[in-house]
């Protein structure tokens, strides 16, 4: 039993990293090879749909194979869940499934999941787990061209932030894993648990955009540094 009664936890690219999947803005980001606008916002997909739909079957084919799975760091979140006698909320800004796979349940995806798709016409959501076309029939309406990946893009609004600022309002212990802190509102999510008194937690290879603003911080590979943090919290 830890001395902390509700956790939250943010975790971004980072902790997926030694999966296997690239990170955004370090070296050999993502963003180093695609302009954000082409491929990730909503003028991008006006613009060149079937562009952006194969920017997102290359990263579900990668997600999906068997190279990829679930590693040190998010089975040692699933462990924390499963065993921490209070309440934990895992909100992460990654759109693979490794936390599921993992185990964790109290999941939250802000920015969306690689693994759905939407109607843009009935908002329908359902599972995806082959490429997406342009011409592709959605099941719900029965019109072609209306299915998009369910993935919040630049301008757009991420999900369910009236749930996350409510357990952020309420949580004594706000953890931020592998993410840089460059993009809002996730970056922002330190300030408020500081304003509610919680105590706050920096794990990341290196500083974030944010990290002055975490009460601790400790630096290393996910892999290695969350397991150690989660075992500090369930014997203490
Ligand atoms: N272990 C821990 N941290 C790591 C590791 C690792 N093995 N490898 C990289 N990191 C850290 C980097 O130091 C960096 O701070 O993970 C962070 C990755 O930052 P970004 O690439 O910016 O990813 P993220 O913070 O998740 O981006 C947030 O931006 O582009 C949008 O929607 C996209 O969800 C994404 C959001």
């Amino acid at each position: 039993m830890t001395r902390y009664q509700t956790i939250v936890i943010l975790t971004g690219a980072g902790i997926s990293a030694e999966s296997g999947i690239r990170t955004f803005r370090d070296g050999n980001g993502l963003w180093e090879d695609h302009r954000v606008e082409d491929v990730a916002s909503p003028e991008g997909f006006a613009r060149d749909p079937k562009l952006v739909l194969n920017f997102y079957n290359q990263r579900r084919q990668q997600l999906l194979s068997d190279e990829v799975k679930e590693n040190a760091g998010h089975i040692a979140l699933a462990k924390l869940e499963r065993e921490h006698a209070g309440e934990v909320l895992l909100v992460t800004q990654n759109v693979d499934d490794l936390h599921e796979r993992a185990g964790s349940k109290n999941l939250i995806h802000i920015h969306g999941e690689l693994l759905q798709k939407r109607c843009s016409r009935s908002q329908t959501v359902s599972e995806v787990r082959t490429d997406l076309n342009v011409d592709d029939v959605c099941d719900c309406c029965g019109a072609a061209g209306t299915l998009r990946p369910n993935i919040v893009w630049f301008g757009e609004m991420p999900f369910q932030m009236e749930r996350i600022e409510a357990a952020l309002q309420k949580c004594d212990l706000f953890i931020s894993i592998g993410t840089s802190g460059a993009v809002y509102p996730a970056a922002g999510f330190v300030s408020l648990a500081n304003a509610c008194g919680a105590e706050t937690v920096m794990l990341n290879l290196d500083e974030s955009d944010n990290a002055g603003a975490f009460k601790r911080s400790e630096f290393g590979p996910a892999t290695k540094v969350v397991p150690m943090f989660v075992d500090e919290l369930l014997n203490n």
